[in-house]
């Protein structure tokens, strides 16, 4: 679902200058409490307060580009050009989902191949994070959850740590299978570059200094709801906190984000509303409607398509 504050954000980009009274009359349908706090939230990242009551949306050229399209096959994009790689890719585990009634898996699905892991490889920049989203270990994946790792070693993709996701407060663990947590895995290109500020080091030299790493401590576990049945527009949508989190560990503002198995097209919207770019690939035509949807009048997104991209 499109944020309250990218709309607000959206509309008022053209003009530039707007007022509290302008926002509260364009979204009459929202508390008013509810629009001034999205402003106040986004002050210094969205808006910049230039009077009592007047704001002005803050320029960026921040983008976000939709590729309607194969993810696994990145040949539009060049070597060592993209900053990050966040992803959940389609893998269908029916064993482990035996027995839910839920319907899983309605989109194509697949299992990675190392050629998969090349080409991840040969568009990341040195030092640069690839993140990828998978399920929690249990007794029918973690061979394949292993043969990931190794896929992602033999391509020079170092090991850099894995988060735990746990899906709020229900606690489902019958000892085959966890069913509240997935796996937020993270692996650098090479050594992981220098993200995280030295305290110590700046201290002693007087000149900022950073060390190789995230921009800061990882924690043990995002605790991060799921997103609502209702709210969702996408079988496995992630929740756009969770994307958000994850981005500001491992990029800057301006870098370029990539998911190649878009879905809703969530992390292209973590990635604008912190000032990344991004670039979405999505097969499936109905989720690629979707992801319009949810960029519907943002300035920020366009849709390229595949030849247009190489
Ligand atoms: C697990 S879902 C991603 C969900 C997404 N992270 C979100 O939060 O909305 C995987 C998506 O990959 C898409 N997909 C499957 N095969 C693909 C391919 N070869 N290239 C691009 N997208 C693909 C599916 O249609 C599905 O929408």
């Amino acid at each position: 679902m499109k944020s309250l504050a990218n709309n607000i954000y959206s509309c008022f980009k053209r003009k530039g200058e707007f007022s509290l009274k302008d926002a509260y009359s364009e979204y009459f349908d929202k508390p008013k409490e509810t629009v001034r706090a999205r402003i106040y939230d986004n002050l210094g990242i969205k808006f910049e307060r230039v009077g009592k009551g007047l704001y002005k949306t803050i320029d960026g050229d921040e983008s976000c580009v939709l590729i309607e399209g194969d993810g696994r096959d990145l040949s539009m994009l060049e070597d060592s050009s993209i900053d990050c790689i966040l992803t959940d890719h389609p893998w269908l585990d029916k064993k482990s989902n035996r027995g839910g009634d839920r319907n899983f898996a309605t989109y194509d699905c697949f299992k990675y191949t190392l050629d998969d892991f090349k080409e991840k490889t040969r568009v990341l920049k040195d030092g640069c994070f690839l993140v990828e989203i998978l399920p929690a270990e249990n007794e029918n994946n973690f061979d394949y959850l292993y043969q990931i790792k190794k896929y992602a070693e033999e391509c020079g993709l170092l090991y850099y740590s894995k988060v735990t996701w746990k899906k709020g407060g229900f606690v489902s663990n019958t000892g085959r299978k966890s069913k509240n947590s997935q796996d937020v895995m993270i692996f650098s290109k090479g050594k992981a570059r220098p993200l995280r500020f030295d305290v110590k080091k700046t201290r002693e030299t007087g000149v900022e200094q950073f060390m190789s790493g995230t921009t800061r401590m990882l924690p043990t576990m995002f605790d991060v709801p799921p997103v609502s049945s209702k709210d969702k527009i996408h079988q496995s949508e992630l929740p756009l906190s969770l994307c958000e989190q994850i981005l500001k560990f491992v990029t800057l503002q301006g870098e370029i984000v990539l998911d190649s198995f878009a879905g809703s097209g969530v992390v292209g919207e973590a990635a604008l509303n912190l000032k990344r770019n991004c670039i979405l690939i999505e097969l499936d035509h109905k989720n690629v409607i979707k992801i319009r949807d949810r960029f519907a009048n943002n300035l920020y997104f366009k849709e390229v398509y595949w030849n247009e991209a190489i």
